[in-house]
């Protein structure tokens, strides 16, 4: 329930109890007040979800009350409670902030549908709340303890044109993103071309715009993303795949401020702060003649590198907490922490994906977490495991983190990795074998034969009694 706690403020007629009885009956926690005064002392001692409120009161007006709670910092939804005679201070209500109302007399079947809508209208209200704060947060943040991203922090206050490299999956994006917010121009726009995504006959026109008329289906005059980018940023993604032509028409832009939309002579003047990505090696594209120089060194004024996830472990342990925590909040499943077998293969584990995979990794590990709420090696997903096979590239302080979160006996071999990870997804899948193959991507035969495996070589004890379900 998302309503909880309602007061019933009634006057001088008998409506309270009929809606006090149906309210308790269906297990709200109501207070009752005949008069202002004691529907104060109500609001004073604790925090209401719903009020229903006569307009007529022995003590005042039930509509200039409307107006006090309606000015509480935890205001409840009001209803109002009305005979027939004052429907139009009802509507008048409404219009002035109250929920609903509710003519004098209803029936239990009324205030049902009334109650109901209100818990919906609360529903709404909160998961709004939480996915605007989500999106906040997941664009504000920018996570990251290791030297490089500290180093990033400092630069990111500049407002010059900022180059960012980096493998796919580092987090350019974000960055370009935290760049902009906290760039004096955080309040004009933010415009965002991804150049790769763009048929390159189309790209020109993205860029600058176009006239009408200036090619076939060109019906009407366009503004490009640079125009609409004026007095902001705009974030060109992946400049690499820029055509030669485009690439010298970007170069003047970034020198003379300046471009003609396709199929216009008008010089159109912006203002506007580049900010460019990129994950390939433009240094390479240069040699091998598909990327000019000069445009280059225009692009990389403040150059950040960011480094691949594996080189910056730290950030693995960071990342993963700050995941663990949205998407458990975000699919409303309670995870309590991580095993330390668990914790152990994401730090050995070379995430080619970088940041994009382990968000993934962590989002389906917290799906796939058992009741006891905690995130296992099982829920990390096969691939992982068959590529974490032992401590290999650990940096020292991990090392130590490892040592004290390896088994008593040493590192685990793969072999009894992926068994325990068959294992325990089967008993997620509650003995499903076709749900837990096709969650472990391998197929019912494989998995079929892997169990009979198990059998054979541990024919008794606990192990076996996990395989008498499967
Ligand atoms: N430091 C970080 N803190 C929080 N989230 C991050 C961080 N770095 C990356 N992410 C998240 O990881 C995902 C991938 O990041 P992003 O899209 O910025 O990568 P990218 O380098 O642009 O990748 P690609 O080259 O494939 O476009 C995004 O959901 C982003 O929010
Ligand atoms: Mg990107």
């Amino acid at each position: 329930m998302t309503i909880e706690k309602v007061i019933v403020l009634g006057g001088e007629s008998n409506f309270s109890s009929t809606l006090e009885n149906y309210l308790r009956r269906s297990r709200y926690e109501v207070a009752s007040a005949s008069s202002i005064a004691s529907a104060r002392r109500h609001l004073d001692k604790d925090n209401f979800d719903l009020i229903f409120l006569d307009p007529v009161l022995p003590d005042g007006s039930g509509m200039d009350f409307l107006k006090e709670i309606l000015a509480l910092p935890q205001k409840p939804l009001a209803v109002i409670t009305t005979g027939s005679g004052t429907i139009e201070s009802a509507v008048e209500c409404i219009k002035n902030g109250a929920f609903d109302y509710l003519i004098r007399p209803f029936s239990d079947e009324q205030i049902g549908i009334t109650v109901r809508k209100a818990e919906d209208f609360v529903r709404l209200v909160r998961v709004n709340r939480l996915l605007s704060q989500e999106a906040e947060e997941s664009e504000h943040t920018l996570l990251g303890n290791s030297q490089d991203m500290e180093d990033l922090h400092q630069l990111i206050r500049t407002n010059a044109t900022v180059l960012i490299q980096g493998e796919s999956g580092t987090g350019k994006e974000a960055i370009a993103r935290a760049i902009y917010r906290q760039s004096p121009r955080a309040r004009a726009p933010f415009i965002k071309v991804n150049c790769a995504a763009i048929p390159e006959n189309l790209i020109e026109s993205e860029f600058f715009g176009h006239e009408k008329g200036a090619f076939t289906g060109a019906l009407n005059k366009r503004e490009g993303r640079f125009e609409l980018a004026h007095g902001g940023t705009i974030l060109l993604d992946e400049i690499s795949e820029i055509s030669p032509s485009l690439q010298a028409k970007l170069l003047r832009v970034l020198q003379e401020r300046e471009f003609e939309r396709v199929g216009g002579n008008r010089t159109i003047k912006v203002d506007v702060r580049v900010i460019a990505t990129t994950n390939r090696n433009l240094e390479q594209s240069i040699e091998r003649k598909e990327f000019r120089q000069d445009l280059y060194f225009r692009l990389n004024v403040v150059p950040i590198l960011v480094a691949p996830l594996r080189e910056r472990r730290e950030d693995v342990i960071l990342l993963k907490k700050e995941f663990m925590r949205r998407f458990s909040r975000r699919h409303g499943i309670t995870v309590k922490g991580i095993t330390d077998e668990a914790r152990q293969i994401l730090i050995n584990y070379s995430w080619p994906g970088n940041v994009r995979e382990l968000q993934n990794v962590i989002e389906r590990a917290v799906i796939l977490c058992g009741t006891n709420g905690m995130l296992e090696m099982g829920n990390l997903g096969l691939s992982i495991l068959k590529a974490v096979s032992g401590i290999t590239s650990a940096s020292a302080k991990d090392l130590k983190d490892l040592e004290m979160a390896s088994p008593p006996g040493g590192v685990r071999t793969l072999a009894e990795i992926e068994r325990r990870h068959i294992l325990s997804t089967l008993q997620h899948c509650q003995g499903n074998r076709t749900h837990a193959a096709r969650l472990l991507e391998v197929s019912i035969r494989t998995l079929r034969n892997k169990l009979q495996e198990y059998k054979e070589a541990l024919p008794s004890g606990e192990e076996s009694a996990r395989l008498s379900f499967a």
